[in-house]
């Protein structure tokens, strides 16, 4: 990312065959509520349940600040037919000394199992090493959380070993130039 990057909103909407990749709204906070307060969903997540639409709010205005900033990229995902969130990808802890960026990413249950996440890390992935230009980017998963870890290496993610606070392995993928 250059300086003149830097100083403009970077977030692009992406799509894919059946997606919408856009910018998260203050409407999505039902979708958004639903999505943290599910217990299937926060499962392996290192994060406190979300319990009211109100916080779910909190949480959208605090993401799009960021997102504003080019702080961080955070996508809501919607098929392409509903505007509706299904769930969201985000690109975070952009480290540009080492042209290295964080994934993390989450499907409401009634859409998982349908290659849909697949579909919308592949898209990401593509921004980051074409038009970022990074290098590298890393997840970080619970060593319990099959799904997850199923996804990173059909996108060809490679364990890295064990974050030493938390626990979580530490997976990455480097860009195809390097
Ligand atoms: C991690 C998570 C996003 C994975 O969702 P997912 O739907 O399993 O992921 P994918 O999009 O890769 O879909 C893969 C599944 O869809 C199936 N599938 C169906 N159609 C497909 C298609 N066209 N293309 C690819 N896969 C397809 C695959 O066979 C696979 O099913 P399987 O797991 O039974 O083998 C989901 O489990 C989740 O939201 N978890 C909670 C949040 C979380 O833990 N996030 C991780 C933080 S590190």
């Amino acid at each position: 990312m250059n300086a003149q990057q830097q100083n403009q909103s970077l977030f692009p909407a992406l799509t894919t065959q059946r997606l919408l990749l856009r910018k998260l709204e203050i409407n999505d906070a039902p979708e958004i509520f639903s999505l943290r307060s599910d217990s299937r969903v926060n499962e392996y997540l290192d994060r406190p349940e979300t319990t009211s639409l109100t916080e779910a709010k909190a949480f959208i205005e605090m993401i799009t600040a960021g997102v504003d900033q080019n702080k961080n990229f955070y996508w809501a995902i919607s098929l392409k037919a509903d505007h509706k969130l299904i769930g969201t990808i985000c690109l975070w802890n952009i480290d540009i000394e080492n042209a290295t960026i964080e994934v993390g990413y989450e499907l409401l249950p009634a859409h998982q199992g349908k290659g849909l996440m697949h579909e919308a890390l592949l898209k990401v992935i593509d921004y980051v090493f074409k038009t970022l230009a990074f290098k590298t980017i890393v997840a970080y998963t619970n060593a319990a959380n099959k799904k997850s870890i199923k996804l990173l290496e059909r996108n060809g993610f490679i364990a890295n070993g064990i974050k030493e606070a938390g626990g979580e392995m530490i997976y990455a993928l480097k860009s195809p130039s390097l």
